[in-house]
């Protein structure tokens, strides 16, 4: 038997070899170059995915820790957020930072919060978040990190945030609210408004996670979706998640963490200089910022425009609605809540939807759960247009497959949980 521990090999290898390995070690992945996945890859297309690449390695050596060595990467990312800050409506005087993804986003607007309560001379030991049930897990890993705890609410019948549940949670501890748009379970805008009313209220800070729907919705609207307002046009709206390696397209690495003011942003950032080599400002989590996440990010927001990527949100918009009202009229199936934008759930009253996500899995489909309600979720993008039909036969199939077996609603946990 090998050792299970590899080691670095003694002597170098050429790159096509390992070229041709690297292909090999991928060829049990999910498929999404062919569509095969709703989740974890965001596909709009060979052209998209190339000005992504060949951005991100233009700058692929040059690191963003270093603004006065590369006022490049300066420039690129003040543009970037400059733009998500437009996109969402922020006030003059608003300020941002490009981070590494939504989770870190997420921390830094928990910490800037914390901060700033302390700064109030609140004591913020076990300070509160109150959330729906359905905010991403990011929350809960900042609030570990930043000695915070999350109070999750259960969500109200329509699957989005139960704002009076959320108000009468609010103690003495509480320092911020968050909403999603959309949550990622059931690609559902909670209540944005109301929560901003209440945060205005309470005084208290509204944070509203728009990792998924930051860099889809305002196009959605634009193309006349009914999107209730969900970011800096709300005043209780203090800061915002939203996701560039999400449907923003850009190569994985880049969210931007915006806030509605600049004094806001600089309870985020971290200043050091008692060390041998000078003063140290970072304005995110990170040390070294990768220089090709934020170039890939400038190119494709620059190659998409407005045009592009509202085009992209039609597509995604016009292929969800075909795949519900499909599912809807299969025996048996529904879908859940009132989804506007690029994500939903589906289940059934009969069948066990994990015994039919098992079945779509034989069928080559990877995509997610969730477990209340039971259900597929799926996270759509702009190439999932072209392989409708041949989903809808294959659930189809599924469906019938699981009847035939008679595996009923909920009887199948232990098999696929
Ligand atoms: C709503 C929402 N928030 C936050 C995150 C975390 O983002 P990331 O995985 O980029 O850290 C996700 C990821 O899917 C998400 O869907």
């Amino acid at each position: 038997m090998s050792d299970p521990r590899p080691s670095l090999p003694e002597h170098g290898s050429d790159w096509p070899s390992l070229r041709e390995r690297m292909r090999s070690l991928g060829s049990h992945d999910a498929d999404w170059r062919r569509a095969r996945t709703a989740v974890y890859v965001f596909n709009a297309g060979e052209d998209v995915l190339q000005v992504a690449k060949e951005a991100y390695a233009l700058y692929q050596s040059e690191n963003a820790l270093g603004p006065m060595a590369f006022p490049s990467l300066r420039q690129m990312e003040d543009d970037v957020v400059g733009m998500g800050l437009s996109l969402l409506h922020a006030p003059e005087g608003a300020r941002g930072s490009m981070t590494s993804g939504g989770t870190e986003s997420i921390l830094l607007a928990v910490k800037a919060c914390r901060e700033e309560a302390r700064a109030r001379g609140l004591d913020t030991t076990d300070a509160e978040i109150v959330a729906p049930y359905s905010v991403h897990p990011a929350f809960d890993k900042a609030a570990r990190y930043l000695g915070l705890r999350v109070v999750r609410i259960p969500v109200a019948a329509d699957l989005r945030a139960d704002v009076d549940a959320m108000a009468r949670a609010i103690g003495p501890r509480t320092l911020m609210l968050v909403g999603s748009a959309p949550c990622f379970p059931y690609g559902l805008v909670d209540p944005i408004a109301e929560l901003s009313t209440l945060a205005l209220e309470r005084e208290l800070w509204l944070h509203v996670d728009a990792c998924v729907g930051g860099y889809f919705a305002p196009f959605a609207r634009m193309n006349g979706v009914a999107v209730p307002p969900f970011d800096f046009e709300l005043q209780g709206v203090r800061s915002i998640s939203a996701d560039l390696h999400k449907y923003g397209y850009v190569a994985k690495g880049a969210s931007t963490i915006l806030h509605r003011s600049e004094a806001q942003w600089q309870h985020q950032t971290f200043t050091f200089d008692d060390w041998p080599a000078g003063g140290m400002m970072t304005p995110t989590l990170a040390g070294t910022r990768p220089g090709g996440a934020i170039a890939s990010a400038w190119a494709v927001l620059h190659y998409l425009g407005v045009e592009g990527y509202r085009e992209k949100a039609r597509i995604v918009c016009e292929t969800r609605e075909r795949l519900m009202t499909a599912i809807r009229a299969m025996d048996g199936l529904c879908t859940y809540g009132d989804p506007q934008l690029g994500l939903f759930t589906y289940g059934s009253t009969t069948l066990d939807p994990f015994a039919i996500w098992g079945q779509m899995a034989r069928r080559g489909w990877f995509t997610g759960l969730t477990t209340e309600p039971r259900a597929i979720h799926l996270m759509l993008s702009p190439a999932h247009a072209d392989v409708v039909d041949e989903y809808l036969d294959d659930l189809r199939a599924s469906v019938a497959a699981v009847a035939a077996t008679g595996e009923a609603a909920g009887d199948t946990k232990a098999r696929y949980a």
